[in-house]
């Protein structure tokens, strides 16, 4: 439970807010590159701010404001230029460092145009990396941009998706320390959403750990050994606003107080037999969380996730919940972001940024089982593995992948839209 000035404290993420001071300090994932096939210029809102996303016709992106400091035009319908992004209204032209770097009838009218010097818009660094498109909201200079190590594996296909969730993020990310939920909401739930009545292996015992990049939780289930990875390594929460399983990432992204970016980073590993294939781009899709019948979405994993989300309220009231044993976790983080916005308060670092540009190429997280993903397994493995044979079949995470994305992925994978590996059914035939 949270006091009411408590749990607005750790709910709002305007400029000025402590948590959304807190949370400028992190490089955020806020787009899929590849959204940038279809256009070049996007509207976006994050932390309670409203900007444009755009990437030049150079190839550089930028995030300035979503107003034009002349007479504040909506600069998400500009159009890009060779360098920046040029307002529809008079033509001021915006560079990514927020610079006004033309002002056509200014200039002519003035050749001199003082005022251009004075013209300054909010501009934040974007980086990519990984089919993601990352901004940096705080203080500059700007910490490093971790290179997770799941970026750096080859012989996979990764992919990007995106969903609008509305309510506050941090519902969404105290669901990232929550291993309990994956017995009921996952398991049992799916169970009887297929119209059977078995209980899945109950959680016997759960234990939650804190490391440089987060906290990572542990659960040994009924049936489960504990030199299990699921108790040896657990699963993490990426600090402050991710969730790491070893082949994808979450991350919950504020768009303000009311509404959350979800955005998720997937990686397959091809069966041994396709190594040395190279993805030659990262695709993007936008996954729905409503059918037609205007209810939540509820077949896939992250879909479940949502309902549980959204189901606690736009911002959820701390005040009236009632934490037990399976919370521990919860409690841990909430008294972590306490700590940290007052660290930051005081000038320091918080916890997790890397300014050391070695130490951000390549940034290991514990993983459950990482030899496969590097090692690869063959197609007759992949038939018979509980994840992967249900892998080949369909997509799992997010409700809605696109018949592009998966065409792509059956083709990285060497299998037809049905999930049958091609070798395989050639080699049956010629049998
Ligand atoms: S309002 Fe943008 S150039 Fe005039
Ligand atoms: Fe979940």
């Amino acid at each position: 439970m949270l006091s009411e000035e408590r749990n607005r404290i750790m709910t709002q993420v305007g400029p000025g807010t402590p948590m959304g001071d807190y949370l400028r300090r992190y490089w955020m994932p806020i787009a899929g590159a590849a959204e940038f096939e279809e256009f070049d210029v996007k509207a976006v809102r994050l932390m309670g701010e409203n900007l444009t996303l755009y990437k030049d016709k150079s190839g550089t992106f930028g995030l300035v404001d979503r107003h034009c400091p002349h007479r504040r035009a909506d600069l998400s319908y500009g159009f890009v230029e060779e360098k920046g992004i040029r307002c529809n209204y008079h033509g001021w032209l915006m560079d990514e460092n927020g610079k006004c770097i033309e002002q056509p009838y200014e200039d002519t009218a003035n050749p001199k145009n003082p005022l251009r010097d004075k013209c300054k818009i909010t501009a934040y660094p974007v980086k990519e990396l990984s089919g993601l498109l990352w901004a940096y909201m705080g203080p500059l200079p700007a910490p490093e941009l971790p290179v997770y190590e799941a970026f750096t594996w080859k012989n996979g296909f990764c992919e990007v998706v995106t969903s609008d969730i509305p309510c506050n993020w941090l519902q969404c990310q105290e669901n990232s320390i929550d291993p309990v939920h994956f017995e009921w909401m996952h398991d049992n739930w799916s169970i009887r959403q297929k119209g059977q009545e078995k209980y899945a292996p109950k959680h016997l015992k759960v234990a939650f750990d804190e490391f440089e990049e987060g906290f990572v939780y542990k659960r040994v289930r009924e049936g489960q050994p504990e030199d299990s990875a699921m108790w040896t390594v657990g699963r993490v929460f990426l600090w402050p606003l991710g969730f790491y399983l070893g082949e994808h990432f979450e991350w919950r992204i504020p768009v303000d107080d009311e509404n959350t970016l979800s955005i998720t980073w997937f990686y397959c590993r091809v069966p041994s037999e396709r190594d040395g294939y190279v993805q030659e781009r990262i695709p993007h899709w936008h996954s729905p969380i409503t059918g037609p019948d205007g209810r939540w979405i509820t077949t896939h994993v992250i879909n479940q996730d949502i309902v549980a989300w959204v189901g606690q309220g736009r911002i959820g009231d701390r005040t009236k919940e009632l934490l037990g044993a399976s919370d521990k976790g919860i409690a841990m983080i909430r008294n972590r972001f306490f700590e940290e916005m007052e660290a930051v308060k005081a000038g320091k670092d918080p916890k997790g940024i890397i300014r050391d540009p070695e130490k951000a190429k390549l940034v290991k997280l514990p993983i459950a089982e990482r030899k496969p993903f590097l090692d690869g397994k063959p197609m007759r493995e992949y038939l018979t593995h509980p994840y992967y044979s249900k892998r080949m079949k369909d997509f799992p995470w997010n409700a809605g992948q696109p018949e592009r994305v998966r065409k792509e992925f059956c083709e990285a994978m060497g299998i037809d839209r049905d999930g049958n590996f091609l070798a395989l059914k050639e080699m049956a035939s010629a049998k």
